[in-house]
């Protein structure tokens, strides 16, 4: 269903989107870094509270063969992953950031359709990879 979805992406008219890490950094302080910590390593002031750790967003990429695994953490933040809602303490922000009007590409060149404030937030969280 997925690959579905992000298929039909491929065939919509929508050029790449322009990504502004600035405003994703912004959108990360306000929703994130509550819990996955402003340097985003996973400390943030809510994660003593959680039953599990919030994930180290800056190791995303090593964790994935060195490239970021943009459709994963897309489809986690908007909901569309479907691990997302069965029992994580992490939120969803599908209502928040609904619209998906905005293409972005992955590493390995896929085209992935999303909302202008995830786009950001995706170029926010690439910048902040070691
Ligand atoms: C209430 C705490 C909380 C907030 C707020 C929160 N998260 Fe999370 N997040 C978690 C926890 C806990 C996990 C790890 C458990 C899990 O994956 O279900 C997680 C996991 C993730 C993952 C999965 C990483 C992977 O390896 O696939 C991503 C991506 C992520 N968060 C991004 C974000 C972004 C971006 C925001 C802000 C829009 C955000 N989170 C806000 C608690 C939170």
């Amino acid at each position: 269903m997925l690959r579905w979805m992000l298929g039909l992406a491929l065939a919509l008219p929508h050029p790449l989107a322009a990504q502004d890490a600035a405003r994703g950094a912004e959108l990360y302080s306000r929703h994130c870094a509550v819990c996955h910590g402003i340097e985003a390593t996973g400390r943030g002031p809510m994660a003593a509270v959680l039953t599990l750790a919030p994930t180290d967003l800056t190791a995303l990429s090593a964790g994935n063969g060195g490239r970021f695994p943009t459709v994963r953490v897309v489809t986690r933040i908007d909901g569309r992953d479907p691990l997302a809602s069965h029992g994580s303490p992490m939120p969803l922000f599908g209502q928040l950031y609904e619209r998906q009007d905005t293409m972005i590409q992955a590493p390995d060149g896929m085209p992935i359709l999303t909302s202008r404030e995830i786009a950001d937030l995706i170029a926010h969280l690439e910048s902040l990879q070691r």
